[in-house]
Order: C-alpha cells, then structure tokens, then sequence
C-alpha cells in the first residue's frame, strides 16, 4: 500500500488534508493521527471490516480491545448502553482530555472493537487535529496506539513511519505529541472504582473527583490482568532495559557492564541527575514530566544507536511517575 504522508499545523490545520482524511475513514481505510497522548491509527469504530485492518495492520492480537475515539459528548449513544452519573461526573472533569473510560457495549457496535468483551472504552481526545477528524468522520473512530504490537507508542511522526509505512493509507504529521504516554484507562463499573492502565492524568488528580478510585493494574483475575493490554510486552526498545535504584547507581553500572562484557558505547542511562565517573552516554531530563514525555522516544533513538543496554534511573511511583514506572517495569520484564 501506498501511504499518504501529509504534514499539518496543529493550530490551524489544513482543512482538505483532514477531509481527505475523514474521506478515508468513511471508505472503511486506515488513519494515523496525532492526540495529546501519542499517535493513534484509526479507523470507522462501526465498520466490522475496517477495524480488522487495524489488527492487521499493527500486529496486534485479536483479544486485545480498542479505545473508540469522539469528539462530541453526543456520540457516545451510538457506543454505550448507559451513562451512570458518576460517568458524567468523570467526563465534566476530565474531557477532552487524557483520560479513557470504560462503559457497557451497545449492541450494535461490532464485537471486534472490544474484542468481544460487553464492554468498550471510550475517549474524547484534546487534539485539535483529532478532534476535527473525528468531527469530519462523522463516526466514532476505533484507534490504538500506532506502532507495531509490542513496540514503544509513537510520540511523533517519524516513529509512526519506522513501524507503519506502507501499511496504513494516510499518516497526518502534527509534530510531537504534549505528553508522550498514553491516556489513563478508567473503569467506574467496578466498585471500587480502578485505574486499568496508568497513564497522562495521575491517580492523585483522579482521586479528588473519585476518591474511592484504587490502582487495578497489578489486580490479577484467573491469572491476567483484568485489563487484556496489560498482560503483553509493551514499550519496549530492542535493547535491554535495566531498571536500578539511585543508591549505588554507577557501582551496579560498571559492574553490569563488567559481568556482561560490554563496551561502554553499547550502554546507556536514562536519569533525573547526571552521574559524575560514569562514561556511558547519558540522557537526563530535568523532571519526571520531562522524561515522561520524552521516554519513548529515548528508547527508539537508543535502538537506532544499537545500545544492547539501557540502564534507567527508578523513578518514584507518585504523579505520572506512577505511568512511568509501569511502563519501565514492562520494558524490563
Ligand atoms: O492515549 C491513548 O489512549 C492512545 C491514543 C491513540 O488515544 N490509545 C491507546 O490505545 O493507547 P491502545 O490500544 O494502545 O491501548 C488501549 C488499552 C489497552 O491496554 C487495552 O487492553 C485497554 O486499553 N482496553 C481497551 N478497551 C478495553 C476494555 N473494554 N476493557 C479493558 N481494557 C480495555
Ligand atoms: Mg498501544
């Protein structure tokens, strides 16, 4: 397939590009597009077929769910069976925004997209080119992240390439996304209510609307995650991601690389202050939000410089380093 690359001014984006785009939903094809959170890969949430290629198109396996995607709080009568109120309190605080929401499935959405759960997740992105998508669709848009299964989620256009050139019909540039991990998954059905997936909008926010809500990440259910995306291999770079904590840090460094004979250029960290003695390539961000934003990348450039070793400092599991470090655990795992 021929993929269509076409770049947009988020501020002001170009109208035909985006038509041409919805045009390409509405035909049953496939989108990427970039949201506040990471790039998504949509397609006609109603469209059996067209949510096929999805699966297709990323690797994904078949049991793994999508978020469906609107951009007008009238859409979701089309997705959900009931609006509880606590939904409604959720949804006045937090949408648009990075923040995904689990409901009970109306019929009529084809099984697939929930992966034949009664259940289906929705999300109202802020992204302005996502939004007038969605708007121009005129349809509810099923998007996963746009990388292939397994891989670290896209935060710009050139990682959505490296991973779906050629197999998607359009790919709608908008540069880096704001917060460069994906949106938290909240399920309110459940009582109490719980977090499915850490991500952009912390438990602590979460907590002074829903203060009952508890972390579910780590809940098993016959063994799985009561979340089917969690229990992959996810985010993860080709290199091997090494998780340590600050004390002793250039210590366990050195003798890694000792035990495990490698040359300095094959390793590198990622930190929240430089270490002094330490030779290995460094890459410190000022803050969490700072690395939160640009971890993903960090990882698909290390691969581009064949690292075999990342050594990632351990962040604190408060505020989105709570996001942060489950992904680092699933990267290491
Ligand atoms: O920020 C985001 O959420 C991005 C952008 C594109 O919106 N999307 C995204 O989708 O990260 P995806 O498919 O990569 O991750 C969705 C997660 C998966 O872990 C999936 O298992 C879970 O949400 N999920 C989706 N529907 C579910 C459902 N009905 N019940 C439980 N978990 C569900
Ligand atoms: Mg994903």
């Amino acid at each position: 397939m021929n993929t269509i690359f076409a770049k947009v001014d988020i501020n002001n984006p170009n109208l035909s590009i985006l038509k041409k785009a919805a045009d390409i939903i509405k035909k049953g094809g496939l989108v990427v597009f970039p949201t506040e959170t990471v790039y998504g890969l949509g397609a006609n949430a109603l469209d059996e077929k067209a949510v096929e290629k999805i699966f297709i198109a990323k690797k994904r396996p078949s049991d793994n769910p999508i978020i469906a995607h609107i951009s007008d709080i009238g859409e979701l009568s089309s997705l959900v069976s009931e609006i509880t109120p606590i939904h409604k309190k959720i949804i006045e605080n937090f949408w648009p925004g990075p923040l995904t929401l689990l409901f009970n499935k109306k019929d009529s959405v084809p099984p697939i997209v929930s992966a034949g759960l009664p259940t289906i997740t929705v999300r109202f992105p802020s992204h302005p080119v996502a939004r007038k998508l969605i708007e121009l669709s005129g349809i509810p848009i099923a998007a996963p992240s746009a990388n292939l299964s397994g891989r670290p989620s896209p935060t710009n256009a050139q990682h959505v390439i490296e991973d779906l050139n050629g197999r998607v019909d359009i790919i709608i540039d908008g540069g880096p996304t704001t917060f460069g991990l994906e949106s938290t998954v909240v399920d309110i059905l459940n009582n109490p209510p719980r977090i499915l997936r850490n991500g952009a909008v912390s438990i602590e926010e979460i907590r002074k609307i829903l203060p009952n809500v508890i972390d579910g990440t780590k809940i098993l259910n016959n063994n799985s995650p009561i979340s089917p995306g969690m229990k992959y291999r996810h985010y993860a770079p080709r290199a091997k991601v090494i998780l340590l904590d600050s004390k002793n840090l250039v210590q366990n460094i050195q003798n890694y690389l000792k035990e495990n004979l490698l040359n300095k250029k094959e390793a590198s960290l990622i930190a929240l202050k430089p270490l002094n003695h330490l030779t290995i390539q460094q890459n410190i961000y000022k803050d969490i939000n700072e690395m939160s934003i640009h971890l993903f990348d960090a990882f698909r450039k290390m691969d581009h410089e064949n690292k075999k070793v990342i050594f990632v400092q351990k962040p604190a599991a408060r505020g989105i380093g709570k996001a942060v470090l489950d992904r680092l655990e699933k990267a290491s795992a």
